[in-house]
C-alpha cells in the first residue's frame, strides 16, 4: 500500500536572518506543494526516487542509513528517515518517491518540505502516530543534521500550515488570519545558497557585532508592526513595512542588483511595499498588492527581468492525501 503525503512550500514575509539570531519572523506556507510517496517493502532496505534532484534508483541497506557516503542530495530523505528510525523502530524496508510542483531552484523550501515529507510518510506507512510538535522536533533536527544551520520557520510553515509569528526554533510558533493577503512572486532567476548567505551575515555580525545586532532589532520591530498590520489586514501599513524591512537587508548585504531592481519596479508601480523573501542573493522578491494591481506589477517585474511564480498563500500544513 502507498502512502502519499503532501507539503506546502514557504514563503518567508519578513525577519530573515535576524530570525537566525532569535528574533521574529512571519512566514506563510503556499501552494505549489511536494507531493511524497512511501511504500513499505518486505526487504529490507531503503530506496529513493527524487527526480527533482536527479536521484534515481538510490538504495542501501536499511541498517545502514546514515551512514556511509551519502549523496548531498538523498541527504535530508535519508537523515530524516535515520532520525525517525532512532526513535520509532523500521524493521522493515521502505521505498520513497519525492516530486515536487516547484521548481527546487527558487526558495520555496524544498529541503524542509522534503525532511516534513518523508517523516510523515514513513510515520503513515508504519501507523506511528506522531503529533505536530514530535513531526516540527524531528525535522527540525534533521535540517540541523545536514545544513549545520536554519531558524526552522520553513519547518514550521510545512507542519502548520497558514501564515505564522515564528520565533526560537519554534517555541513561538502563532497561527495568524491572513486571509485577503495578496502577493506577487518575482523569481530572479538565479539559486541562492541559503547555508553561504547565513555565513555571510555571521562574518558581518562578528565584525561589526552592535551595528549587526541593532540591525536585527530594528527588524524584529518591524516584524512585530506587522503582526499587527496582518491581523488589522492594513495592508499599506504592512507594505510599509515591507519596504523597511528590505531597507535592512540591503544594509545586511544580502540583496542583489537583480532583486533590486524587481523590488523598485513592484514599488514605483504602486506596489503596498515588496522585498527579498528568503536568504537573499538570488531566489525570489515578493509584493504585496491590491487585487487590481496584480498585473501591472507583474508586468513591471517582469520588464526587470523577473519570472513571475504563480502561488496562492496561507496554504493548508502537511497532509495525507487519498490519491
Ligand atoms: C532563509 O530562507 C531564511 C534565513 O533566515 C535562514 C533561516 O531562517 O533558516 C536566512
Amino acid at each position: 500500500m502507498t502512502t502519499t503525503i503532501s507539503v506546502p512550500g514557504k514563503l518567508i514575509l519578513m525577519g530573515e536572518h535576524a530570525v537566525v539570531y532569535g528574533r521574529p519572523c512571519l512566514v506563510t506556507a503556499v501552494n505549489p506543494r511536494m507531493i511524497v510517496k512511501a511504500e513499505i517493502l518486505n526487504e529490507s532496505v531503503f530506496k529513493l526516487e527524487a527526480p527533482d534532484v536527479n536521484i534515481s534508483q538510490y538504495q542501501k541497506s536499511i541498517t545502514d542509513i546514515g551512514s556511509g557516503e551519502i549523496p548531498k542530495e538523498a541527504k535530508f530523505a535519508e537523515i530524516a528517515l535515520y532520525n525517525f528510525s532512532q526513535k520509532y523502530k523500521i524493521e522493515k524496508g521502505i521505498n520513497i518517491i519525492t516530486q515536487s510542483d516547484f521548481s527546487s531552484n527558487s526558495g520555496f523550501g524544498s529541503s524542509a518540505a522534503t525532511v516534513v515529507g518523508v517523516m510523515k510518510a514513513v510515520a503513515e506507512s508504519l501507523s506511528v502516530k506522531l503529533t505536530e510538535k514530535e513531526l516540527f522536533d524531528l525535522s527540525y533536527k534533521t535540517v540541523v543534521d545536514v545544513q549545520g544551520i536554519g531558524s526552522g520557520f520553513d519547518i514550521a510553515a510545512a507542519v502548520y500550515g497558514g501564515t505564522i509569528y515564528f520565533k526560537n526554533t519554534g517555541e513561538v510558533t502563532e497561527s495568524l488570519t491572513a486571509d485577503g493577503m495578496n502577493l506577487v512572486v518575482g523569481y530572479s532567476g538565479i539559486k541562492a545558497d541559503t547555508v553561504e548567505m547565513v555565513k555571510l551575515v555571521s562574518v558581518k555580525k562578528k565584525n561589526y557585532s552592535s551595528g549587526i545586532e541593532k540591525i536585527f532589532d530594528n527588524i524584529s520591530g518591524l516584524v512585530d508592526e506587522a503582526k499587527r498590520a496582518i491581523s488589522e489586514k492594513d495592508w499599506v501599513r504592512l507594505g510599509t513595512l515591507m519596504n523597511y524591512n528590505q531597507n535592512y537587508l540591503e544594509d545586511l548585504g544580502v540583496s542583489t542588483d537583480k532583486l533590486n531592481l524587481m523590488i523598485e519596479a513592484a514599488q514605483k508601480t504602486g506596489a503596498y511595499g515588496a522585498k527579498l523573501s528568503g536568504a537573499g542573493g538570488g531566489d525570489c522578491m515578493i509584493a504585496l498588492v491590491a487585487p487590481k494591481n496584480r498585473e501591472n506589477v507583474s508586468q513591471a517585474i517582469k520588464r526587470a527581468g523577473g519570472e513571475i511564480i504563480e502561488v496562492s498563500v496561507n496554504a493548508e500544513g502537511v497532509k495525507a492525501e487519498n490519491i
